[in-house]
């Protein structure tokens, strides 16, 4: 190598010295055990994994994204079976056998249940209640709008009780 280049090289060399070549492997950007995931870039979104949802109210507002039809409510029936009777009975009436033991779960039927907007009874199956537990693990997005259908077609029997609280609820 010529010998002109050996001073700037070496100054060069000097001047980075622990600064753009840290020694230690722990002087580096990277995230840390337990530090906080770095945000999502603004206006990605999800092409897999769990849902998140804070909070069952932050979905009540939400349109349901295909025809709450019988196709869809059939495909929630056989979902219900799976998924619900254990707590809410076979016919949705609170009745199953997890509600023995459990903070019973409610008629499904029941008038404050009915009131509610579909967004907020998805909310629930993706976040979860107060006692309800969430179910988006093992179900899809569309999981869960087509047993918010399944629900419809129960209250479309008629609605039961009082504008009251629902049990496990509070006003
Ligand atoms: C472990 C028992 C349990 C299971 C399983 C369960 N639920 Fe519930 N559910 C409850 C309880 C208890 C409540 C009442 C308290 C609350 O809202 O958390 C409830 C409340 C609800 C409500 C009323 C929410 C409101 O306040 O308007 C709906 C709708 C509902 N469940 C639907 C379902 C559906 C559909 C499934 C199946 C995908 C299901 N639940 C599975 C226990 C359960």
């Amino acid at each position: 190598m010529n010998a002109r280049w050996l001073a700037p090289l070496g100054l060069l060399l000097l001047g980075c010295n622990g600064r753009m070549w840290p020694a230690s492997m722990e002087q580096q950007p990277a995230l840390q055990p337990l530090d906080e995931a770095r945000p999502a870039p603004a206006g990605s979104i999800p092409v897999g994994g769990v849902e998140t949802l804070e909070d069952r109210e932050d979905d009540k507002d939400s349109p349901p994204p295909h025809p709450l039809d019988a196709a869809a409510s059939a495909r929630g029936a056989k979902l219900f079976a799976i998924h619900c009777i254990a707590c809410h009975g076979r016919e949705g009436r609170g009745d199953g056998p997890v509600s023995a033991k459990f903070p019973p779960a409610p008629n499904l039927r029941h008038v404050s249940i009915c009131a509610r907007s579909d967004g907020f009874l998805y909310g629930t199956l993706t976040a979860g209640g107060r006692a309800m537990p969430t179910m988006r693990e093992g179900t899809t997005s569309q999981d869960r709008w087509d047993l918010v259908a399944f629900v419809r077609t129960l209250q479309s029997e008629g609605c039961v009780g009082k504008l009251a609280p629902v049990p496990g609820d509070t006003p």
